[in-house]
């Protein structure tokens, strides 16, 4: 057994619908193969009609079960209440949302124009805002006790420059997640949990965020304890766990998966690890010799 490998043996989502935006790609994409393995109804949507048609169809083939793809923008409530309308019309229900959209790039902050702040904050957090609300208010009106997975990153908390517009969404998405667990959670039973990735190498965030030349500077896996960045299957196992119902005791957490990356570039002394054992060697006969 090992991390690339799938999990769960049965179809834990065998009477399951689940809606996946940003499914037609990376890591979305890895969820909704394992979801549709796992018996659930998926649904996949975001802007390329054409993609998701496609990686529909091949999820299909894989595991047998009826993917629907529907395109829409996140930020366009009329598009996702039709998304809603449409998944509804084909599965009878919708138990579980996967906020997964993202639109990100790198840039010093003091070249941005608000409209590039508007396009990142519009698409992580309104777009999380608009689904989450949408099929919020059918679950309270349907007493079904949704299930809500945001997948958010480790700078959520921690801040990072360069990617600013970015990190203020993803920690409102976090400040989302927490605020509803507690209000919904205990009037209607819906739990909210977030992942908060480390890095996974797809497309769409190696292209954007660590192009040809900047890869050559930073190597991510060195800045990891694990030495290696992450697996599309492992992070599929974490989410298909969380939106169980073998998680139903598990509402308002954030849970990470990365290696251990963010806590290494916290830890004020961390960097001792560039300390050879000769020079341990020396610093303990130093001190040994003091006392
Ligand atoms: C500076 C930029 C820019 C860039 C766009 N803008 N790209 N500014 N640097 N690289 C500016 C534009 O000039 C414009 O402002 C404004 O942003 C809106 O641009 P549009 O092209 O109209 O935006 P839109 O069509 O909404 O596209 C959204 C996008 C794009 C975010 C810009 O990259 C996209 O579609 N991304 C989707 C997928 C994605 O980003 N995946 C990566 C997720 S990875 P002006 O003023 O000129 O009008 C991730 C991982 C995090 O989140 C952690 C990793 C470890
Ligand atoms: P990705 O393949 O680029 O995924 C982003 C998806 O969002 C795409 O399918 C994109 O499809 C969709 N999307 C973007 N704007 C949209 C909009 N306005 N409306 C609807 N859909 C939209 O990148 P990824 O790496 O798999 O990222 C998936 C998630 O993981 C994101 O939330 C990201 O922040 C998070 N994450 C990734 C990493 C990593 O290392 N990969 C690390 C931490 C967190 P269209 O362009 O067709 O709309």
């Amino acid at each position: 057994m090992n991390f690339t490998e799938p999990m769960f043996a049965s179809p834990i989502f065998a009477d399951k619908t689940l809606l996946i935006t940003g499914g037609g790609s990376g890591l979305g994409k890895a969820m909704a193969t394992y979801f549709s393995q796992l018996g659930a109804n998926v649904i996949i949507s975001s802007r390329r009609e054409d993609l998701l048609k496609e990686v529909a169809a091949e999820i299909t083939s894989i595991t047998g079960n009826k993917v629907l793809a529907v395109a829409a923008d996140v930020r366009d409530h009329d598009a996702i209440t039709d998304v809603i309308d449409q998944s509804l019309k084909a599965f009878g229900k919708i138990d579980g949302l996967i906020n997964n959209a993202a639109g990100n790039f790198v840039s010093p902050t003091e070249r941005l124009s608000h409209r590039a702040f508007e396009s990142v904050i519009g698409i992580v957090l309104q777009g999380t805002i608009n689904y989450t609300l949408a099929l919020g208010k059918y679950w309270i009106e349907h007493k079904i006790p949704g299930n809500v997975l945001s997948i958010i990153t480790t700078y959520a908390w921690t801040g990072t420059g360069y990617t600013v517009p970015s990190a203020c969404a993803k920690a409102g998405v976090l400040a989302l997640t927490r605020s509803l667990a507690v209000e919904w959670g205990r009037k209607y039973k819906i739990r909210l949990n977030a992942i908060a990735p480390g890095p996974f190498p797809t497309k769409g965030a190696w292209d954007r965020l660590f192009p040809e030349s900047v890869r050559a500077m930073f190597d991510p896996s060195e800045r990891i304890p694990m030495q290696r960045v992450g697996d599309k299957q492992e992070l599929s196992n974490l989410a298909a766990y969380l939106m169980s119902d073998y998680a139903n005791y598990i509402n308002g957490e954030v849970v990470t998966i990365d290696g251990g990356e963010w806590l290494e570039n916290g830890g004020q002394f961390n960097d001792f690890r560039h300390i050879s054992d000769d020079m341990w060697d020396q610093l303990e006969s130093m001190r040994k010799t003091k006392s």
